[in-house]
């Protein structure tokens, strides 16, 4: 009475449709940035966790101290001194705008303006 080859390839067909989500995210669900990390130094300003969710706070307030207060004290790390500043601290470190900055900000579709005025490495 029943045509159970008919229903069994109805079956997979069904399947493979309700699942096509799932095939289609392979490989691009995972697609996200690997800034590339410094090789020569272990430590950041922040630990990672907050300078990866509050730099761009951590910048501002530096921008504010420089210049409104002119509060130009370093900050050391691994026994070397750093000034607050975005050339000099940030980019001595993270020595690739392109490899590091850019790689998690296009991800994201964030353009900071900072690069109008500020030097980026020369790559
Ligand atoms: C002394 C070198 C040094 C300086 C200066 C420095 N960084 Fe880092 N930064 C690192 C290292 C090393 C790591 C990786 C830390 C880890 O793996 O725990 C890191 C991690 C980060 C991360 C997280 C990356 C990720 O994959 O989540 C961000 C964002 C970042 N730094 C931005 C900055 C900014 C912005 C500045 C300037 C305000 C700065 N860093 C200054 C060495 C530095
Ligand atoms: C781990 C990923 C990651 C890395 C690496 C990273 N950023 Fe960001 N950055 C972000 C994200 C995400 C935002 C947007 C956050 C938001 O809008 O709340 C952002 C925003 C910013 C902003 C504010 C822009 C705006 O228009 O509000 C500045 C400034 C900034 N980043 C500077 C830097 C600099 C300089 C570097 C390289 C030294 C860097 N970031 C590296 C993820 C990253
Ligand atoms: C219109 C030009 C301009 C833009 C855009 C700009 N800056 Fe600046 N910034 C300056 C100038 C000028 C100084 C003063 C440099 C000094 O006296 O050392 C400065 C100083 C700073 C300092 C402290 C000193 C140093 O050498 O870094 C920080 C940190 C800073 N800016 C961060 C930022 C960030 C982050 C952005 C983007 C969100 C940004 N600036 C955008 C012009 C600019």
């Amino acid at each position: 009475m029943y045509d159970s080859g008919k229903i069994i390839t109805g079956l997979i067909i069904f399947v493979l449709l309700v699942t096509i989500p799932v095939w289609y995210n392979r490989g691009t669900a995972s697609n996200v940035p690997e800034p590339e990390l410094p090789k020569d130094v272990k430590t950041c300003v922040l630990p990672k966790a907050e300078i990866t969710a509050k730099h761009m706070q951590l910048l501002n307030q530096w921008r504010d101290e420089v210049i409104r207060t002119g509060d130009r004290s370093t900050l050391e790390i691994e026994g070397k001194q750093y000034p607050k500043s975005l050339m000099l601290a940030c980019m001595k470190c993270h020595t690739s705008k392109v490899k590091f900055c850019d790689k998690c900000h296009d991800y994201a579709s964030v353009k900071p303006y900072c690069w109008d005025c500020h030097l980026a490495p020369v790559e």
